[in-house]
């Protein structure tokens, strides 16, 4: 069952994050595009670190984890030279970008095998949204354990600037480690609810410090990285407005108590500092009530991210953050076409593919398990489309289209009025959820799924074309 086994090379080991908390927060290194062109290098491979004081070894982009931040703008192309350097097949997504799902594009169906390398372009349309998006890979089979492992970076489309005083990347992920710093592999009770990291990280590091001082207004850029935790954001004491979820955006920054964040969604917050020392916290989700039944345990539950320190002089109050234009709304869009799609799990009583032996249990869309082969949904591309999703299973599950825009307008029930754009929509145990999808951009085959990442490997992925 250990597919996170992977050889140890013999390399130096250059990565050395600092480990316990009261550490400073570090930030990955930054890539930024110039003349219209983000051209990246990426070595996908293992390397040695320490986390916590321990020794880990980890999946690194660059030796990092996380990978470095790319910083683009709308019609930049970003060009990568993915070269694999670890033992099994991967891949890349740039998640969230509205980009070509053709070619060597955003193509979820590409295999690079050990030892091989891959370009990819994409080209950003001139209309794209800015935000915080992030790349990792995309391998159907390993895609937890590869981002479990360490693979992932924060991707950000600029062009909205706010006046503060600090920009930060925050990409929270969790990973268990075991006795001598192997990562630890999934258990097949573990694959039902999504394996939980022991340890939460943040930029790599646990419990790292945060230092301001008052009056300061930073903007935070956070990535739920976790393959399966769900984040219930608080920075009791300090003052947080929300600038936006994924590609969508508040066109006044909204004060907020705390932010949900399933696997895959981002944040982009406004943090306004008060003198005092905070603790940012996820509050703790419930799931799903199938976790301790299926050995899950506590699934979610509270945890402390990192702490703030804030001390010193006044800062200068920075200028007043300017009113954004609102998003569009589908609504004004003629639909083409109406379909209901389902997560499932179907208790079929045959075994699951990829060796989880012992395992009776399917996890799809729709009773059937992904097929790379199969198309799922055909689409008229340049049409509008009502999706409805339902969940008839106990458990939660964020659902992820690649390329195409979805707006959400009714959420379990509560019709949404403002224009709210996702690319990951958590869909509750028994609920479901209503979306108008654009396909006017970028024909081609790509897939949706679950982004409980172990779901996705499982099978709870499916294949869409437009044309
Ligand atoms: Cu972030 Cu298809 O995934
Ligand atoms: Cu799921």
């Amino acid at each position: 069952l250990s597919r996170t086994g992977f050889p140890w090379p013999d390399r130096p080991a250059t990565l050395r994050p600092p480990a316990d908390g009261s550490v400073a927060l570090t930030e990955p290194a930054v890539m930024r595009s110039q003349g219209g062109l983000l051209r990246v290098e990426l070595v996908a491979a293992p390397r040695e670190t320490t986390i916590a004081g321990r020794p880990a070894r980890v999946l690194t982009y660059n030796g990092t984890v996380p990978g470095q931040t790319w910083r683009a703008r709308p019609g930049d192309r970003i060009e990568v030279l993915l070269r694999n350097e670890l033992d099994m097949p991967t891949n890349l997504h740039t998640h969230g970008l509205l980009v070509s799902p053709r070619d060597n594009g955003d193509n979820p169906f590409i295999n690079v095998d050990p030892g091989q390398t891959f370009e990819y372009r994409f080209d950003l349309p001139e209309d794209h949204p800015t935000g915080v998006f992030w790349y990792h890979p995309h391998r159907h089979g390993t895609v937890a354990d590869q981002v479990f492992g360490g693979l992932y970076g924060a991707l950000i489309v600029e062009g909205d600037e706010v006046p503060v005083s600090r920009e930060r990347v925050l990409i929270v992920s969790d990973i268990t480690l075991d006795r001598d710093g192997a990562i630890a592999p999934v258990s097949a009770p573990k694959v039902m609810m999504g394996r939980e990291g022991d340890l939460v990280l943040v930029n790599g590091q646990v419990r790292p410090e945060l230092t301001a001082r008052p009056g300061e207004r930073e903007r935070w850029r956070v990535v739920n990285a976790c393959t399966s935790r769900y984040l219930r954001l608080a920075l009791p004491g300090q003052r947080l407005a929300l600038l936006g979820i994924d590609g969508g955006h508040e066109p006044v920054a909204r004060e907020v108590e705390q932010v949900l964040l399933a696997p895959g969604n981002r944040a982009d917050l406004l943090v306004t500092t008060r003198s005092g020392t905070s603790e940012l916290r996820s509050l703790g989700y419930d799931r799903g009530g199938m976790g301790m039944m299926m050995g899950g345990g506590d699934l979610s539950g509270p945890t402390t991210l990192a702490t703030m320190v804030v001390s010193g002089d006044q800062a200068a109050a920075p200028g007043p953050v300017p009113e954004r234009p609102a998003d569009p709304d589908l609504r004004d869009r003629p639909l083409s076409d109406r379909r209901e799609i389902a997560f499932t799990i179907t208790m079929g009583g045959r075994m699951m593919g990829r060796g989880r032996r012992g395992s009776m249990v399917d996890l799809g869309f729709d009773g059937r398990a992904f097929d790379a082969d199969r198309v799922d949904q055909q689409v008229a591309a340049g049409s509008v489309e009502e999706w409805t999703i339902t969940n008839p299973t106990p458990m939660d599950h964020p659902f992820h289209l690649h390329v195409w825009p979805m707006q959400l307008v009714e959420d379990n029930g509560e019709p949404v009025s403002e224009p709210v754009w996702r690319d990951v929509i958590n869909v509750p145990a028994n609920g479901r959820v209503r979306t108008l999808v654009d396909f006017t951009h970028h024909p081609g085959r790509s897939v949706y799924h679950c982004h409980i990442l172990d779901h996705e490997d499982a099978g709870m992925m499916a294949v869409i074309d437009t044309r």
